[in-house]
């Protein structure tokens, strides 16, 4: 998609993300000036998707840094500064792991410069971050990349040869919601240009519309064939249509596979489950969190009523009722039949042992690391 999500010029500091609240009927850019940007953008969900909210939190304290170089006195006054800030940007949205991660490693990065750089050069510093959350970048589009790659050929693999294959996805985990390509959305995407996608479903994905706002709109604009459901005809669909595959993304993936996303992606494994259709999630290895051991312990974020009740000004609920409005929920691994990362594809009870193969090292070890995406980047 040539729709640019995040606009990063490092050369001058300048952060632009593409407000995703209006699209698809208005294309407009908002500045992310700090860190107190990248919070309200990250909160009002006007960029959204777990990699994406990563990137601009990382971005949105790289910005700080360069356009505020003078105020820190010693490398102390830095590591405080990012650490404060970074902790700050995670409150932002609680459910998605991939900003935790990544600020941690942002911290880690703050705390090494602190007691190992013998130097007490502060831009020499500060250009080391920035540096480190470029490479964050580039990786990302290269991990959907993977993604895309190996998901393909696991649900071809499973199909008589030379034919196509129909897919349905929840939510929008495409080019709006990383730095490019996606990761179901890639998983799609690979086979579209393999030439062996016959059909994409996208779901509506009420409350917030990401189906039909943006995946919709991703599908139409790559000129993948697309048909758009609302949420509650996916039984329908399984039971009239041929389904090959449901792909979805994760805002959390856990130790034993249970799998936190977008509202209403559990209430469709069921339906997998009961129309024995596989069910797939694919993720980056920075959205495993492997110090949570069961989906029980992921924190669910609630939304405002408003979503809910009106679309944009319009009110559509009747006034005066409650509403209950979780942005996720988690699919417990056993309805999930493979988790589809950038390293290959793991049966979601495996997946620490699968990190831990991947990376050449014990599970035990593993589990030591306090940082599971900082040390899943190959060539980092
Ligand atoms: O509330 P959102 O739009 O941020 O939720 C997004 C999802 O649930 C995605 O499936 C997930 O973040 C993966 S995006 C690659």
């Amino acid at each position: 998609m040539t729709l640019e999500t995040i606009k990063w010029n490092r050369a001058d500091g300048k952060l632009e993300i593409l407000d995703q609240t209006l699209v698809p009927t208005t294309i407009s850019y908002i500045e992310i000036k700090g860190v107190k940007d990248g919070w309200n953008a990250i909160n009002k969900m006007q960029v959204r998707g777990a990699p994406a909210i990563a990137m601009v939190g990382c971005l949105s304290m790289a910005v700080e840094l360069l356009q505020h170089p003078g105020i820190y006195n010693d490398k102390d006054a830095l590591f405080r500064d990012i650490t404060d800030k970074m902790d700050y940007l995670v409150t932002a949205r609680p459910t998605a792991v991939n900003l935790k991660l990544e600020a941690e490693g942002c911290k880690n990065l703050a705390e090494h410069m602190r007691v190992n750089f013998i130097c007490h050069d502060i831009d020499f510093m500060i250009k080391n971050f920035i540096e480190h959350v470029d490479f964050k970048l580039r990786t990302d589009v290269k991990d959907n990349k993977s993604i895309g790659k190996f998901g393909a050929d696991e649900i071809l693999r499973n199909v008589p040869e030379g034919s196509s294959v129909t897919i349905l996805t929840h939510c929008n985990t495409g080019s709006f919601a990383t730095m490019g390509y996606g990761t179901a959305l890639g998983v799609i995407r690979s086979l579209h240009e393999k030439g062996r996608l016959e059909h994409v479903y996208c779901t509506e994905t009420r409350p917030y519309n990401q189906g039909a706002r943006l995946t919709a709109f991703e599908l139409v604009h790559d000129k993948i064939p697309a048909t758009l459901i609302c949420d509650n005809m996916v039984a329908a669909l399984m039971k009239t249509k041929k389904i090959t595959a449901v792909v979805v993304g994760a805002d959390t993936v856990v130790g034993n596979g249970d799998t936190a996303n977008k509202i209403g992606t559990y209430q469709i494994a069921i339906l997998a489950k009961h129309h024995d259709i596989p069910f797939y999630v694919a993720a980056p290895l920075s959205s495993i969190d492997g110090k949570l051991s069961s989906g029980d312990q992921i924190i669910i974020e609630e939304r405002p009523e408003r979503e809910m009740t009106h679309i944009n000004d319009m009110r559509i609920a009747a006034e005066g009722i409650t509403c209950w409005n979780p942005a996720f929920d988690v699919t417990p691994a056993s309805l999930i039949t493979g988790i589809i990362t950038n390293a290959g594809v793991s049966k979601p009870s495996d997946i620490l042992d699968f990190i831990a193969k991947y990376i050449g090292i014990t599970r035990d070890t593993l589990m030591e690391l306090q940082h599971l995406s900082m040390n899943c980047d190959d060539d980092s």
